[in-house]
């Protein structure tokens, strides 16, 4: 490629040569992996974002360092600057993107070996992401229980104390434990469905890596498992991780809603995807 190719017709040119791979049906295995990108254009601030990003505006909470909020050692003894936090995320006041669209459609269309999300705000679900294609490597707010006895905890209690911004305590006699969602924690496992899936990527035939940063591991590690020569494709305002530095790597940079309606042109879906979205 001459140098001076300037990137933005790289990219569409790269694009429209994804697109010809899923028309021709030489993508039908596609693994996708997202993060909080995606859902800052629902409303929801990503993380690391320069003054947007959560870890930026928790300074008024005085934590001792923004990714406090999600240690498990700080919450036992501090769970109100989690729920506070938890009250301005819980799922029900978002609705999906055009981007969480795009991933019902591909699993609609029979095309999704898997998603693997990081985020906690179920908007995958909302989607219509089926839930035996989506890998929530982060947990969620859909389920929570007593950090000690491991009891759950009912989903409309913990409605209510979310609402008031209050921590739930454990209802079984003699525990009182604290209440957290499902949510994985700094220096907590991931979900059992992340191990057993980690061999996933590398069966797919295209990987679209879309809003993250790509910081966090194990997850941060799924996009060098696609095999060499499989296209990745990262939807993102920047660069990040490995992306970009295979010859079958796509660069599509910029907010990733535009990035998608692109591909959804070229594939020649944008209509189907519009009335998708709308319909959710
Ligand atoms: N379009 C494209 N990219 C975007 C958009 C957008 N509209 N908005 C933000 N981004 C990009 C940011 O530039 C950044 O690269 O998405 C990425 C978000 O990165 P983070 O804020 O670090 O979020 P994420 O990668 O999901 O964080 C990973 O860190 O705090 C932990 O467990 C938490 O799951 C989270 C993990």
């Amino acid at each position: 490629v001459d140098p001076d190719t300037p990137p933005d017709t790289l990219s569409d040119r790269s694009l429209r040569a994804v697109a010809q791979l899923i028309k021709d049906g030489a993508a039908k295995q596609i693994v996708v992996m997202t993060g909080a990108g995606i859902s800052t254009a629902a409303g929801i601030p990503d993380f690391r974002s320069p003054k947007t990003g959560l870890y930026h505006n928790l300074a008024r909470l005085n934590l001792p360092h923004p990714e406090a909020v999600f240690e498990i050692d700080f919450f036992r003894d501090n769970p109100e600057p989690f729920y506070l936090l938890a009250k301005e995320l819980y799922p029900g006041n978002f609705s999906p993107t055009i981007s969480h669209a795009f991933i019902a459609l591909l699993a609609k269309k029979g095309l999704l070996r898997m998603l693997f999300t990081q985020n906690i705000d179920c908007l995958e679900r909302a989607a219509g992401v089926p839930a035996d294609r989506i890998i929530e490597a982060h947990g969620s707010f859909a389920t929570q229980r007593c950090i000690d006895c491991k009891t759950p905890f009912p989903d409309d209690q913990m409605r209510e104390h979310v609402k008031r911004g209050e921590a739930p305590r454990c209802a079984r006699d003699g525990c009182g434990g604290l209440v957290k969602p499902d949510i994985v924690f700094f220096g907590e496992q991931l979900p059992e469905a992340f191990h057993s899936n980690i061999s996933v990527p590398c069966a797919a035939d295209l990987v679209l890596v879309m809003g993250t940063s790509l910081l966090v591991h194990p997850f941060a590690g799924l996009p060098r498992r696609a095999r060499e020569g499989v296209p990745r494709v990262l939807f993102n305002l920047e660069r990040v991780g490995d992306m970009g530095t295979r010859a079958d790597d796509v660069l599509v940079l910029g907010d990733c809603d535009s990035g998608i309606r692109k591909l959804a042109d070229e594939l020649g879906w944008r209509d189907e995807l519009e009335a998708l979205w709308r319909g959710v």
